[in-house]
């Protein structure tokens, strides 16, 4: 199905983002995963295997537009400790809430339901790994990092 290649480049923005994000939550996994935070190391994995996802059905949906999926890696924010890590994804999921928003809304503009509705389901996981980043944060202060940490063996 033929659209017009602003969508496309839209979407083939967003996929950057998304095997981006991939890339750095599989480095701070296995980072997490070498210092024994089993508990932490698992959530993060999980979020690689969500934005994983999102990649996925971004690539589908640039596809069946008849359009060509490219990738101009972004920029990765490597961290060195717990804290920065949850804060790099925190900032990153919070930037995607907001490009999803964007796109959701040239995409109603554009009159292209399919793709405004692809964008709402990536945008609830977005809007759910934001939630989880702010919960840790909450933790971290309320508990106290020594206490937080000992809670993600
Ligand atoms: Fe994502
Ligand atoms: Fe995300």
């Amino acid at each position: 199905m033929k659209t017009n290649q602003a969508i496309i480049d839209s979407l083939n923005e967003r996929l950057s983002e998304e095997i981006s994000a991939v890339s750095q939550y599989m480095i701070h996994a296995e980072m997490l995963a070498n210092w024994g935070f089993d508990k932490l190391h698992e959530a993060i994995e999980k979020h690689a295997m969500d934005e994983m996802h999102h990649a996925k059905w971004l690539i589908e949906r640039i596809l069946f537009l008849d359009g060509n999926p490219t990738v101009k890696p972004v920029h990765l924010s490597i961290a060195t400790d717990i804290p920065s890590i949850i804060k790099h994804g925190l900032i990153d999921e919070l930037d995607a809430v907001e490009k999803y928003n964007q796109t959701i809304a040239f995409a109603l503009e554009q009159h292209d339901n399919g793709t405004r509705d692809l964008m709402a389901k990536i945008l609830n996981d977005e809007e759910h790994h934001v939630d989880w980043g702010e919960m840790q944060e909450t933790m971290m202060t309320q508990m106290g990092l020594e206490t937080y940490l000992n809670t993600q063996v």
